[in-house]
């Protein structure tokens, strides 16, 4: 039987931070944030979005029939709950089944990958049965720290299924090292970063998981779209040229960090630019998750991957945002900061899925 993945999304919030925005506003050289770094910009979340919301987003048009879906694997290192699983809330939004299974799953920006390959696992082992597999971030720093150029929001949804209509997969290699790179103790809103050190441990999971072949493209996990030309670089066969890595850094350069999501922004990346002409092709993964787990894996596009590409879709993700100004995401931020350590709030606003309120700490969602 095969299982992979039948359809993929992305959502980002509507409102992002031009990087010109932000290097005026820190004084910095802006060819630092837009060559340096190699962003464009950065996805906010709005004032009703939390990772709920940005999940049921990415979710919702993938999803023909709630009845279908028997497990929801949920990734996020932005956890809204140290014990509800913020999948409880988001199988209430897509008005899923009672029989469903949700579970939570952490372990940085890896757990989606990880995720995936449990959903797999788990559908080879329930004939007939489809999950959900979602990851949901924010990626946040703090105003004036060096990772504030590399911050980002939103979410990335896969079906599993068998007769995949989009991709199958194949595990990798992996490689564990417990290593003080990028961290968040449970009391702290940011991460403890030792950012240089942080590049050197990607970089090093991938020189040991990496396996050489004949991929059109290698999509790299991307913290910031300067990192895919770094691991490129780093790589001793399968390099790319500049014209892929355009292709694999095109979305991300638009949103920035979304944690877990980042890897598959590379691949929606490269789905846009290859409506069809894919099929049969492998491309390598690159998973990479601070603390830390690297992984390299394969997925091979189907032959009817064309059917399951919206790329209108993907675009007007990108098309149809606003740009903040530094006040705005200023506001923005603090607003996200303060609400998550609410336990009483009320929301300013509501549209699509919104977090309207927050009741004793539980969370009230509003479905669109
Ligand atoms: P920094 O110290 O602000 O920047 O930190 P820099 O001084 O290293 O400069 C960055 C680049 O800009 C350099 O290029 C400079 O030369 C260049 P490079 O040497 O790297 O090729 N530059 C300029 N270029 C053109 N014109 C100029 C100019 N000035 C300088 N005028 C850093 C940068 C990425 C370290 C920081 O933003 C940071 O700490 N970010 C967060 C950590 C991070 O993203 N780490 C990546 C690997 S770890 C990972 O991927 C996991 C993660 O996603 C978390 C998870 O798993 O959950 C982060």
């Amino acid at each position: 039987m095969t299982v992979g993945i039948d359809r993929i999304n992305y959502y980002v919030p509507k409102t992002y931070l031009d990087l010109e925005t932000l290097a005026a506003a820190r004084n910095v050289d802006v060819a630092k944030y837009k060559r340096g770094i190699g962003q464009e910009k950065m996805s906010i979340p709005d004032l009703h979005e939390d990772i709920v919301t940005m999940a049921a987003e990415a979710s919702a048009p993938i999803i023909d029939n709630p009845d279908q879906i028997d497990m929801v694997f949920f990734a996020t290192e932005s956890g809204v709950d140290f014990s509800k699983a913020a999948g409880i809330y988001l199988h209430k939004l897509l008005n899923l089944k009672p029989t469903v299974k949700v579970i939570e799953l952490k372990q940085a920006c890896y757990a989606l990958t990880s995720a995936l390959h449990l959903a797999i696992d788990y559908v080879k082992n329930h004939p007939g049965q489809k999950a959900l597999v979602v990851s949901s971030d924010v990626a946040w720093y703090g105003f004036n720290t060096p990772g504030e150029v590399t911050q980002g929001a939103g979410a990335i949804a896969m079906m599993i299924s068998e007769n995949p209509r989009l991709a199958t997969v194949t595990p990798g290699v992996t490689y564990t090292s417990d290593v003080p790179d990028f961290y968040r103790p449970n009391t702290m809103d940011v991460p403890v970063v030792d950012g240089k050190f942080s590049i050197d441990c990607y970089l090093e999971a991938l020189k040991e998981t990496f396996q050489a072949g004949d991929y059109p493209y290698v999509c790299f996990h991307m913290p910031f779209a300067k990192m895919a030309d770094k691991a490129n670089a780093s790589l001793t066969s399968s390099k790319m040229d500049e014209d892929q890595l355009a292709v694999i850094k095109s979305v991300s350069k638009e949103i920035g960090n979304i944690y877990n999501g980042s890897l598959y922004l590379a691949l929606i990346g490269v789905l846009i630019h290859h409506p069809q002409g894919l099929e049969g092709k492998t491309i390598g993964m690159f998973s990479y998750g601070s603390g830390s787990i690297g992984e390299f894996y394969t997925l091979t596009l189907t032959p009817r991957y064309a059917s399951v590409n919206p790329v209108d879709r993907y675009l007007k993700g990108l098309s149809e945002r606003k740009s903040l100004s530094i006040e705005a995401y200023e506001k923005a931020m603090n607003h996200y900061v303060k609400r998550e350590h609410s336990l009483d709030y009320q929301a300013p606003l509501s549209q699509g899925f919104a977090l309207v309120a927050i009741e004793k700490g539980h969370r009230i969602y509003k479905a669109k």
